[in-house]
């Protein structure tokens, strides 16, 4: 597909997933969050579903995760808008607690509503690499859980012809800052490699 087609086809994708899930917000719950960046980009990011300013805002990873995401990008030598930064989950998966809306992991429904959309999504972009942040995403596009500490930084082949490289999740490398910062500071320093390793492999930066 020529870039304009991808565009063409991402916008229609766009508003199809909208239309679809829409009816599904409940009233805690803004918007649909659909993929956002150059559909054209030969690299994917993928995380797990939207949190709460990315629910505000209607686009992915600008809350926390996000700001960490910039930044390991934009010291890596990388805008955001080269790539294309989705989720497999496209509403924010929220629970009650007390008067607070807190997010919890999406469920199997959830993931069921949003999968076929996230499958054609990458069906039109047909990236070089996909870089799964965290184990939802790897679990949703691999088929299977995978350990993190086990499998980051490794490559995998995808059913969509992908090549695909497991990596933290940012909200994972945030926690174990707060928690443990010397950890936290290698997690991060393994993920800003894994991610320089994809942009390689992608043809985004040199080897
Ligand atoms: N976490 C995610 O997995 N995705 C977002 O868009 C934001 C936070």
């Amino acid at each position: 597909m020529k870039g304009e087609d991808k565009r063409a086809a991402i916008e229609a994708l766009r508003q199809e997933v909208i239309q679809a899930l829409s009816p599904l917000l409940t009233k805690d719950q803004t918007q649909v969050v659909f993929g956002a960046g150059d559909p054209t980009s030969p690299l994917v990011l993928v995380g797990e579903a939207p949190g709460p300013q990315e629910d505000k805002q209607g686009v992915p990873f600008v809350g926390p995760s996000g700001e960490l995401l910039t930044r390991v990008l934009r010291e890596l030598g990388l805008r955001r808008d080269q790539l294309w930064i989705t989720n497999v989950v496209k509403v924010w998966p929220t629970r009650r607690q007390g008067r607070s809306l807190r997010t919890r992991p999406p469920n199997a429904a959830e993931r069921r509503a949003s999968r076929p959309f996230f499958e054609r999504e990458i069906a039109i972009i047909r990236p070089r690499a996909l870089v799964l942040l965290g184990g939802t995403a790897a679990q949703e596009v691999l088929g299977r859980r995978i350990k993190l500490t086990d499998e980051r930084g490794k490559w995998f082949d995808t059913p969509f012809g992908v090549p695909a490289i497991v990596t933290f999740h940012p909200s994972y490398i945030l926690r174990l800052q707060g928690m443990a910062p010397e950890e936290g500071e290698k997690a991060l320093e393994a993920f800003r490699d894994d991610v320089r390793r994809a942009a390689a492999r992608a043809g985004l930066l040199k080897e």
